[in-house]
């Protein structure tokens, strides 16, 4: 087991501890891009209120309802369905990495529990469709959902630049894991998809500080 990870039961038994849930829901599919890029699965993420990319779901309270229960609940918010998830669907939970913006101790004594779900092409779309016209957290703490792009495209495009965005939490590790896991993307696949990613990031930072540096000479004009 990886360090800060515990078995359900031992998570449930932590005391002074948030739970929070959330679920990575997948199918099958056999659509090409372009007809010619295998899309394989449609994997859901969404754009969080914060940029950050993550999986759908939120804090639970286990003294009140179970932890799928809460799950359920989160989701009906986040994307306007009521989708049943079970102890079945339950993968991991851990201790959250601490968060790089609090200093505060209680906000890192929280634990997350990942779930993974597998639906039907046509279930997904739903959820889709659903998530962007009844859910009430649409346009506020979900600002859309996202496919997760499987494939690598000549040049890189696909999987390696979407593994450079920034995430939640270790929203990016339970995606990683669950590729393998499921066998949702090939091992070797995946290597070369986060080596090429983490050359993205070093061509992202100059970017970013390019567009630093137009700032900051607007700024002394001003
Ligand atoms: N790994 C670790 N932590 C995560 C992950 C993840 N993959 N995904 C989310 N979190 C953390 C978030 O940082 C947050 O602190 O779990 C907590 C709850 O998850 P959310 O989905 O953000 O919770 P939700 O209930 O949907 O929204 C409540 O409103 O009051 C604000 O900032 C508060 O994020 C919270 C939001
Ligand atoms: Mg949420």
């Amino acid at each position: 087991m990886a360090s800060g990870q515990l078995s359900r039961a031992e998570a449930l038994a932590c005391s002074g501890f948030r739970h929070a849930c959330h679920v990575m829901l997948y199918s099958d599919t056999k659509t090409q891009l372009f007809g010619r890029f295998p899309i394989r699965h449609i994997i859901l993420m969404q754009m969080r209120f914060d940029g950050l990319l993550g999986f759908p779901g939120g804090l639970v309270n286990p003294s009140e309802e179970t932890l799928e229960e809460g799950l359920s609940r989160e989701l009906l918010e986040e994307l306007g369905v009521a989708l049943p998830i079970s102890v079945e669907d339950h993968v991991d939970s851990c201790y959250a990495p601490a968060s790089p913006s609090s200093s505060s101790s209680s906000s890192s004594r929280l634990i997350t529990h990942f779930y993974v779900k597998k639906m039907e092409e046509e279930q997904i779309k739903e959820v889709e469709r659903a998530a962007a016209s009844s859910a009430t957290d649409h346009g506020q703490e979900v600002l859309g959902m996202v496919r997760v792009p499987l494939y690598t495209m000549k040049g890189g495009g696909g999987l390696a630049p979407f593994l450079s965005h920034c995430f939640i939490g270790n929203a990016r590790s339970q995606l990683v894991d669950s590729l393998l896991r499921f066998n949702l993307v090939a091992p070797e696949e995946l290597h070369k998809a986060l080596t090429h990613s983490l050359t993205k990031h070093t061509h992202t930072a100059e970017d970013l500080k390019a567009a630093l540096a137009l700032t900051e000479a607007r700024r002394k004009r001003r």
